[in-house]
């Protein structure tokens, strides 16, 4: 089910419209020169900041604006989940999420994700060697999209053949949101019971993955309902996957339609950590949202109540006043202050696990094919939504062709 399509990006945009998928960056930069905070009556009424320091004023200011729900719909969550929110931390505000987020941080750390690294990269191994002897293959479906199922699931203890059904709920969560609310009401249901056993079982029969750190977690002394840690479980299988195969699919893209940046990252694999930083700030894949608390003024926009702010991180990064030649891509770019994991207390607690799988993803596929482009540019299509990426990306990996 799609939207009508936009009249006027100024004062009726959408996110999920055919021409912000496919190509968002010159409506963005036009809105920044134009009306820096445009506004739409869709979704109950919402405004998009384009300039970085509005986006960051926003995402900095939880007083004014709430994170109960960060995925625009035209619905509005129950106040009844307060202060955990649908997906705690991300769903919280302060001060109960400094709590909620402070015990995913240990797992998350650059130490424990060294520790992940090896079977990273034997998985992507895996991956291009089932490719081996094709001429075009589909960098989407056959490689970027299989690499944070496998990292998450071995991280959540969750089955990883239960991969697609992963993939079926973020695609549900993220895209499907102008389904009626019992509709998106029974999605989440349906995540909540297909994680329901794992956490049961984990209580009574703790291991050493994340869903039993978690039961063993407490706040301020109490342990965590298991509501509490279903929905934090559901959070990091949404928020790993989707993004980090968006991230791994348009690196993959850059590089199979720039010959030149593709050959410069061959000959001098040591560009390769500032070119992951680049591929992150000019493809930003992730745009959340916030809703407004209170009637508020914000650079002369009346926002009322129960608006939605949709925090495009994406166009903060490509805005000029923040970065010099900010419509291009630089591999060797420093410094690079990118906000594409975020502004503020809801930065990605999960950054350090997607550089590593950024980094051994495009690694692993440079190694196995340095040769490689785009087999036919219009069969690429790109996510709908918050969350941007290819979906389909066919690419010719024949030496020389
Ligand atoms: C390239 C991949 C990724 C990008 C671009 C990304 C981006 C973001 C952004 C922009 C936020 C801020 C949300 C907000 O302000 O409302 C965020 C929060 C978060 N991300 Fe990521 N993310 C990525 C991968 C991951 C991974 C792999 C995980 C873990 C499995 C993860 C877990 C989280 C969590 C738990 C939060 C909420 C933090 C909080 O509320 O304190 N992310 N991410």
């Amino acid at each position: 089910m799609s939207n009508p399509p936009v009249a006027d990006w100024a004062t009726d945009f959408d996110h999920t419209d055919e021409q912000w998928a496919a190509d968002p960056f010159p409506i963005w930069d036009e809105l920044r020169g134009t009306c820096p905070v445009a506004h739409t009556e869709r979704y109950g009424g919402a405004w998009l900041p384009t300039r970085h320091e509005d986006v960051s004023a926003i995402a900095n200011d939880t007083e004014h604006f709430t994170s109960r729900s960060i995925i625009v719909t035209p619905h509005r969550p129950p106040m009844e989940l307060a202060p955990e929110g649908i997906a705690p931390p991300i769903s919280s505000d302060p001060p109960f999420h400094a709590a909620a987020r402070k015990m995913l941080l240990a797992v998350f750390s650059p130490q424990s994700i060294a520790r992940l690294e090896a079977s990273t990269r034997a998985y992507c191994q895996e991956l291009v060697d089932l490719l081996a002897g094709r001429d075009v293959v589909d960098a989407a479906t056959e490689y970027a999209q299989h690499i944070p199922v496998r990292v998450i699931a071995d991280m959540l203890g969750l089955p990883e053949s239960d991969g697609d059904r992963f993939r079926g709920f973020v695609h549900d969560v993220l895209e499907g949101v102008a389904r009626p609310l019992e509709e998106r009401v029974d999605i989440l249901l349906a995540l909540y019971e297909y994680l329901l056993p794992y956490v049961e079982e984990r209580t009574a029969n703790p291991t050493d993955d994340v869903i039993s750190m978690l039961v063993g977690s407490d706040i301020d002394g109490e342990p965590l309902t298991p509501f509490h840690v279903i929905r934090t479980v559901g959070l990091l299988l949404i928020a790993g996957i989707d993004t980090t195969w968006s991230a791994i699919g348009s690196s993959i893209w850059h590089l199979a339609a720039t010959p030149s940046d593709r050959q410069r990252l061959v000959a001098q694999p040591e560009l390769l950590p500032t070119a992951i930083e680049e591929f992150l700030r000019a493809y930003a894949p992730v745009t959340m949202a916030r809703l407004v608390k209170e009637d508020v003024e914000f650079q002369g926009c009346p926002m009322k109540a129960e608006e939605w702010v949709l925090l495009s991180f994406p166009a903060a990064n490509r805005d000029p006043a923040m970065f010099e030649r900010a419509d291009e891509v630089i591999i060797d770019r420093q410094p690079n202050r990118h906000a594409a994991f975020g502004l503020g207390i809801h930065r990605c607690a999960g950054s350090h696990l997607a550089r590593m799988e950024m980094r051994v993803a495009l690694e692993v596929w440079l190694e196995a094919f340095p040769d490689f482009h785009l087999a036919d540019p219009a069969a690429v299509s790109w996510s709908v939504g918050q969350v941007r990426g290819p979906r389909t990306l066919p690419v010719s990996v024949t030496r020389g062709a």
